[in-house]
């Protein structure tokens, strides 16, 4: 099968985006974007579909088993980690890799999340003693500790903003695990930021559970949360 690749570049971040087309031959339906964009840069003839020589693609990855986030980008048109997307799915042979568009571009497909965990650090998602082992909301805990920070879920947020007041699911899924872990006199500091920075925010639409790599349970964490934070439902 031949697959054309349209690949939406950026040299850096004060550069102008430009789109590339590449093609690949495989019969492996089973190759992940991920080991095709290894494969496509380990090609020291790399050239585009005219002939024309292309630069290494830059990209993010580290486990290549769905277990870091860092591949995370937009892929035909949809966030997803290019270690968990194969090539069998499409069946026309058409691929499209874009950066995620709500982050700045730092080159190609990698862009700057740390607007992710700023919103960690402005919630006040550490805990400053040993952490307890919940005797109740231990499986809320364990769903939101898969949680990958691959940012999924803000690109396909309609209230996230980066930079702005609310803060989104890969703001309140961590939440759920610390509220599960912390003692209840403790919480008083993270449920307040959690009202101003979540609950009034967030339209409950739901988009960010569909799209989690992760396929985390984000409807009950976030029930979960606002059980704790609004209705005052201590676990
Ligand atoms: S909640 Fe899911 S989509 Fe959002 S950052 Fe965590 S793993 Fe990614
Ligand atoms: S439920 Fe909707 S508004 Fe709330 S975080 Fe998810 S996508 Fe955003
Ligand atoms: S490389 Fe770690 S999730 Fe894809």
């Amino acid at each position: 099968m031949n697959y054309t690749i349209e690949i939406l570049r950026q040299k850096n971040p004060d550069s102008a985006p430009y789109r590339q087309t590449l093609s690949y031959t495989t019969d492996d339906k089973e190759m992940t974007v991920a080991t095709l964009l290894k494969t496509l840069n380990a090609d020291p003839d790399l050239s585009d579909i005219d002939g024309e020589p292309v630069r290494r693609i830059e990209w993010e990855c580290s486990c290549l088993q769905k277990k870091c986030g860092a591949c995370a980008m937009r892929i035909n048109g949809k966030p997803r980690l290019a270690c968990d997307t194969k090539l069998g799915e499409f069946k026309d042979g058409k691929v499209t890799l874009e950066p995620f568009k709500k982050f700045p571009v730092v080159a190609d497909l990698i862009v700057d999340r740390s607007v992710m965990f700023r919103n960690l650090k402005n919630i006040g998602l550490w805990l400053e003693k040993e952490a307890r082992h919940p005797k109740k909301g231990e499986d809320v805990a364990y769903e939101a500790s898969r949680c990958l920070q691959c940012g999924c879920c803000l690109e396909v947020c309609p209230n996230f903003i980066p930079g702005e007041e609310f803060y989104s699911a890969a703001s309140f899924v961590p939440t759920a695990r610390v509220l599960s872990e912390l003692p209840k006199k403790d919480k008083a500091e993270i449920l307040g930021s959690y009202v101003d920075k979540i609950y009034k925010g967030c339209g409950k639409s739901l988009s960010c559970r569909d799209i989690c790599p992760a396929q985390i349970d984000i409807e009950r964490l976030l029930v979960n949360n606002n059980a704790v934070a609004v209705w005052k439902r201590f676990i």
